[in-house]
């Protein structure tokens, strides 16, 4: 359950409820695409960096270990040992930009393992059973998510099938909510808006999904190739037909100014593979910019990442350490790059929501955006 707090122009401080704990949003969620977080962070390190919820992927856990694994190890948190709030994507993105030779029917999308090419369908009743034996907190529906450009006519089908899939998701979720052997039964679905770049599609999808009564609304078919301006007027043009009382989510999404532009225009939740993907890079984020911090000027810098940050790495670390053990290709130097950079988002998040709690959201947002987006 949502319950919205305070509310500064667009921008939403909130509270969601879930039978695995309260998040404070707005909120990002770490990403452990095949239930670990990429660079060696585990569950309890979860803990020390400021996480909220974890966010794993249908695809790759259905393929490897399978969900029938996970469903017989008491599902994804006992499994992967974080025992706060997991949100599960359906699968609808990973079918389409992972997989090979995919063929999309009414019934679903039959395609190819990226793992080794044998054949898999799934469906919106095959992604729902998946997720239900992964025990997540939240469920997403089973969407097809569009390259952008797409064609005008492919998009207003697609959308009429996503919303058909939606109906289907809701049902057999219900099914399953209500068996003996389900791990959560209260196990939630958010929907998820498509309509490539079309705002009159993306309008009518998004007020076709509103009138079910879900927990949760998703934007997704966003940063697949449009550009940043063109992502921030979808958001604009869909989210006066987003419940109020729902939560929001943009999905894949993305720099921390990004986020902050998002937020402004009134999402809630949020998660990208950048700040992991970047750090295994040395690619840090700090509250000056981004550190490439592979760069030979950090060979003798006692400094740590970030000056303002107070992560586990930078209490500890110098620049100097952690451009070694790059160099040394030492796996400690992704570790610790992702610990700090996870840390930046979630304490992004926190730094969001105490601007929001003491009304000056858009002061921090006007100083605050220009900073975050240098390289230096
Ligand atoms: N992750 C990023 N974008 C999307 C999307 O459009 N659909 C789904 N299911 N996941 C996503
Ligand atoms: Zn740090």
């Amino acid at each position: 359950m949502y319950k919205l707090i305070k509310q500064e122009n667009n921008a939403r401080r909130g509270e969601f409820q879930t039978v695995h704990g309260t998040v404070q949003t707005p909120a990002f969620m770490n990403v452990a695409t095949a239930a670990a977080i990429k660079g060696g962070v585990s569950a309890y390190d979860l803990k020390d960096i400021k996480c909220q919820v974890m966010l794993s992927n249908t695809y790759h856990l259905h393929l490897r270990p399978g969900d029938e694994v996970v469903h017989k190890m008491g599902g994804i948190r006992k499994f992967t040992g974080w025992d706060g709030p997991v949100l599960t994507d359906s699968g609808g993105f990973q079918v389409f930009s992972l997989a090979k030779l995919r063929n999309i029917k009414e019934e679903g999308v039959t395609f190819a393992s990226h793992i080794d090419g044998h054949k898999i369908f799934m469906g919106p009743e095959e992604s729902m059973r998946i997720q239900s034996n992964l025990g997540s907190t939240i469920a997403m529906a089973f969407d097809e998510c569009m390259e952008n450009p797409a064609e005008y006519n492919y998009a207003k089908n697609s959308c009429a099938r996503t919303t058909r899939w939606l109906y289907r998701c809701k049902a057999e979720m219900d099914r399953l909510n209500a068996l003996e052997s389900t791990i959560n039964p209260n196990q939630m679905l958010f929907g998820i808006n498509q309509g490539s770049t079309y705002r009159d599609l993306r309008i009518e999808h998004m007020k076709q999904i509103a009138e079910l009564d879900l927990d949760g609304y998703a934007i997704g078919g966003l940063a697949v190739g449009e550009s940043t301006e063109e992502m921030y007027e979808i958001i604009e043009a869909v989210e006066p037909h987003m419940p109020k009382n729902k939560i929001r989510y943009l999905m894949g999404v993305g720099t921390p100014g990004n986020i902050l532009e998002a937020v402004h225009r009134g999402v809630d939740l949020f998660d990208c593979v950048m700040p992991s993907r970047n750090a295994r890079h040395g690619h840090a984020f700090t509250n000056e910019g981004c550190r490439n911090l592979l760069n030979a000027k950090y060979t003798l810098d006692d400094q740590p990442i970030d000056p303002e940050c107070d992560c586990p790495v930078c209490r500890k670390h110098s620049r100097a350490y952690i451009h070694h053990l790059f160099k040394a290709g030492e796996m400690l130097a992704m570790r610790l790059t992702v610990l700090h950079n996870l840390y930046f988002y979630n304490n992004l998040m926190e730094r969001i929501r105490k601007a929001l709690d003491e009304g000056c959201f858009e002061a921090f947002y006007n100083t605050y955006s220009e900073k975050i987006n240098k390289r230096i």
